[in-house]
């Protein structure tokens, strides 16, 4: 007799929703009518995948990231294509290599080796702001996005590689890898693209880039080895060890994982200040509340670590704005053995879907969840809610590394934009969702600078 799977609710129809899909830019809309009419957790089936399961459940998601997350691994061969371009990161490590390389890296991303950063931030910061000041001068109406982009790239140069490049190289660095990442986003929304790319030639330009680019790190990186230890992030990850064997990690080592870091931090983080920024533009008394924390807290001295900590209504801010608009708006996993969780059966092999953005939306969770208000994030407003209703960088063994490298340059840059400029939303400038790899927005934010 065969032994009867109970399966969350089905979606009859998912092929002809996917078919849809490929006309519009935006599957939020569909993910979340199909939550409303099957509940918080449905499945469907794709030709190569017969069991896909979405959940929006804080109780079943944390089954899948924390209490059982041996049993469900990061799918990684959607983002293998990364590998041909910036090499194997912790990103797409698994298993005990994965676990190996975290342990090794982890010293170097706790906050108080991140507060060592802040230095190396505040000038790129002020270094950048000076040539938006011109830009704003010729026009003062700024799509701020692609600001934030070369913004926060910059920023997280200096902080890797501290003073190893200069401006100009900086800026040879950023084109180079900006080539590589319009390809890699690409393949990895269509890994099969690859090898028609690679048949047809149109990667050799890219792989010229990328090798290019490995040659010129490979170089600064021996070059760093001559040099006494350095506070950057290049600096911590080189005196890292491994617990067996006391090595430390080699020079391509150290390429690939702090390559990697850009590929995994850079977007996210610009497309969090662009969203950031929309919602300040759209509640201007939040900017006046954050600014008059500042003056209590820091007043008119350059922002220090232990300092930027205390800005808790700066800290609820962020966290509301991670979780209206949260950049890693879905993650999966696949179920290496038949599991059972709240009266569903997970049999192996099935994808698991956390959908974030559905998470951060459901009005279980967070009543009145379209509203913006940084007080759900007090003390009493945390109370009684479950602790992965808000999961804007993950959760379990594969959580953001970088979480707290990402909040120091967000608190950083929102602080440094609010003290010199006052600016407006552009009103009739229309932003919508756009969820690629992370959620941006679509056409992008327009300001109006006074
Ligand atoms: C607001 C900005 C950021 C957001 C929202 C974010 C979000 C996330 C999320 C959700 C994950 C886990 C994905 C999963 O479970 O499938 C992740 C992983 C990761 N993030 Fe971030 N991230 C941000 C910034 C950064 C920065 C600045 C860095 C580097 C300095 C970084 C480095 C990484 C790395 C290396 C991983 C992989 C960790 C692993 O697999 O062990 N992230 N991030």
């Amino acid at each position: 007799m065969t032994k009867k799977i109970n399966l969350p609710p089905r979606t009859p129809s998912y092929q002809s929703i996917l078919r849809i899909q490929r006309f519009m830019k935006n599957p939020i809309p569909f993910m979340n009518r199909n939550l409303h009419k099957y509940g918080d957790t449905y499945c469907f089936s794709l030709r190569y995948n017969k069991v896909n399961i979405i959940t929006v459940d804080p109780d079943i998601i944390q089954h899948f990231l924390r209490k059982n997350e041996n049993n469900y691994k990061k799918s990684v061969a959607n983002n293998e294509v990364l590998g041909h371009f910036v090499g194997k990161g912790l990103l797409l490590a698994t298993g005990e290599r994965h676990a190996a390389h975290r342990k090794l890296m982890a010293p170097g991303f706790r906050p108080k080796s991140i507060g060592q950063l802040i230095n190396f931030m505040d000038e790129q910061i002020d270094r950048y702001f000076l040539e938006m000041d011109q830009r704003i001068e010729k026009n003062p109406e700024l799509i701020i996005d692609q600001e934030f982009s070369d913004l926060t790239f910059r920023v997280m140069t200096r902080a890797i590689y501290g003073d190893d490049m200069n401006q100009h190289e900086i800026a040879a660095f950023s084109d180079r890898f900006q080539n590589l990442q319009k390809m890699m986003i690409k393949l990895v929304r269509i890994p099969r693209l690859l090898k028609f790319y690679q048949m047809t030639g149109q990667t050799k330009f890219y792989e010229q880039v990328a090798k290019e680019n490995n040659a010129y790190l490979n170089q600064l990186i021996a070059a760093r080895r001559k040099q006494p230890p350095k506070e950057d992030l290049l600096g911590m990850l080189m005196s890292c060890r491994y617990e067996d064997t006391n090595e430390g990690m080699s020079d391509d080592q150290l390429r690939e994982e702090t390559l990697t870091l850009f590929v995994a931090g850079h977007e996210t983080a610009a497309n969090s200040l662009s969203w950031i920024f929309y919602l300040l533009g759209k509640h201007p008394e939040v900017i006046q509340k954050i600014l008059a924390e500042r003056e209590e807290i820091i007043g008119d001295q350059v922002p220090v670590f232990s300092k930027l900590l205390q800005l808790d209504y700066l800290n609820r801010v962020i966290d509301e704005c991670l979780r209206i608009y949260p950049p890693s708006w879905i993650t999966d996993r696949i179920a290496m053995e038949d599991d059972h969780i709240n009266g569903f059966d997970i049999p192996k092999g099935a994808r698991v879907i956390p959908f974030i953005y559905g998470l951060h939306h459901s009005e279980k969770c967070w009543p009145e969840a379209e509203k913006f208000d940084p007080d759900r994030f007090t003390k009493a407003g945390r109370k009684d809610r479950h602790n992965f209703a808000h999961l804007p960088f993950g959760a379990g063994p594969r959580m953001c590394i970088g979480r707290h490298f990402a909040t120091l340059e967000m608190k950083m840059i929102i602080l440094k934009m609010l003290k010199r400029y006052r600016f407006s939303l552009v009103e009739d400038h229309k932003v919508e969702l756009l969820p690629l790899v992370t959620l941006k927005p679509a056409n992008g934010v327009k300001l109006r600078f006074e």
